[in-house]
């Protein structure tokens, strides 16, 4: 039997080269090795975007972005989690086997309240409906960046739990996938990420785009002196898109000296935008035509729901709901 990959994507903010290169580029190469299900997880993002109008815009544009990165509706299945009611039931029905000091121990609650993010329940018990999301599906393969392997952990726990309570295998164990680029550093030299403002968007173009590479924080060592290619930003960024021959080629010159940051940046600049041109073209085909978006995630949620209803079914009955 085929794999089921299933993955989720909050729609929190602008997708930028950190989501692409950590997860979407991984997510999309996924959709020709087994049966891909992608959702964007607007319950997930309601621990952190409480706008009504900014939520439902976020979400389309996500569904939007994956399409003109390549997702294809005919490979994988793509939908709003919100379509599927179903999950936030079972996610109720996790609760139950869940002991509070697996909650206690996430990282990832942990780091979000360190970052001012009010401790509300639902941020609390967040990892309880990823790990619904996960199982209803009966996932086998869950293709995530580092800093969501604990809540797949979790998903497994649980998974576990609620099996040998009700000694039913009700739940596929799912299994975590890494992808290979582990951390896109961000304009400033940290972990890219929306939280830090330091990102550079997938789908900028033009003067947006040009602003943000120039501005790529670097060292003040003078044009003439040798630098270091791996320490610097510039060139980790490059090697992201660049072929073999053409990454040496910037080693080289950097080693050598005589060769400034912002050259280096002219160039990054221009991959970049070589490389997003299609999908942007593609992308704006899509905003005029958002009958065809809708009309791919309500065809989704049909598939991904005949799916959620039979796990649902069979986890109320082993629990004595029916
Ligand atoms: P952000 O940090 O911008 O809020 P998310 O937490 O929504 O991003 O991440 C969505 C996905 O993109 C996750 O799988 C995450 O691991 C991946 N990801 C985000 N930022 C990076 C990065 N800088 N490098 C590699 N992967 C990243
Ligand atoms: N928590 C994930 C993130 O922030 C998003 C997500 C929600 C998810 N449910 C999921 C990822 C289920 C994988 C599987 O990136």
């Amino acid at each position: 039997m085929q794999k089921r990959i299933l993955s989720g994507i909050q729609p929190s903010g602008k997708l930028h080269l950190g989501n692409y290169f950590g997860a979407i580029h991984q997510h999309l190469a996924f959709q020709d090795q087994g049966e891909a299900f992608y959702f964007i997880a607007n319950y997930h993002a309601l621990t952190t975007v409480q706008n009504a109008l900014q939520l439902r815009e976020l979400t389309i544009d996500v569904a939007i972005d994956y399409l003109a990165l390549g997702l294809s509706p005919e490979k994988a299945t793509l939908f709003r989690q919100s379509d599927i009611p179903e999950v936030t039931e079972l996610a109720w029905l996790l609760s139950t086997v869940t002991g509070m000091g697996l909650l206690e121990r996430a990282h990832s609650y942990k780091d979000k309240v360190a970052k001012g993010i009010l401790p509300k329940v639902g941020l609390f018990t967040y990892p309880v409906l990823m790990a619904a999301d996960i199982l209803i599906y009966q996932s086998n393969i869950v293709p995530v960046g580092a800093d969501q392997v604990q809540h797949i952990e979790m998903t497994q726990d649980m998974a576990g739990y609620f099996n040998t309570t009700y000694s039913k295998e009700v739940f596929t164990r799912p299994e975590p996938q890494l992808n290979e680029t582990a951390k896109v550093p961000g304009i400033d030299g940290q972990k890219m990420s929306k939280s830090y403002g330091n990102t550079i968007e997938i789908f900028a173009e033009g003067n947006a785009l040009k602003k943000v590479v120039m501005g790529i924080v670097t060292d003040s060592t003078p044009v003439e002196a040798p630098k270091d290619p791996d320490t610097n930003v510039v060139f980790q960024l490059y090697t992201l898109f660049a072929t073999t021959e053409e990454k040496q080629e910037m080693r080289d010159k950097f080693l050598a000296g005589g060769y400034g940051y912002g050259e280096a940046k002219k160039t990054l600049l221009k991959k970049i935008d070589e490389y997003f041109a299609p999908f942007r073209l593609r992308r704006k085909e899509l905003v005029n035509d958002k009958a065809y978006v809708e009309e791919v995630l309500r065809k989704g949620a049909i598939r991904a729901r005949e799916e959620a209803s039979k796990t649902l079914k069979s986890a109320r009955l082993a629990c004595g709901i029916d």
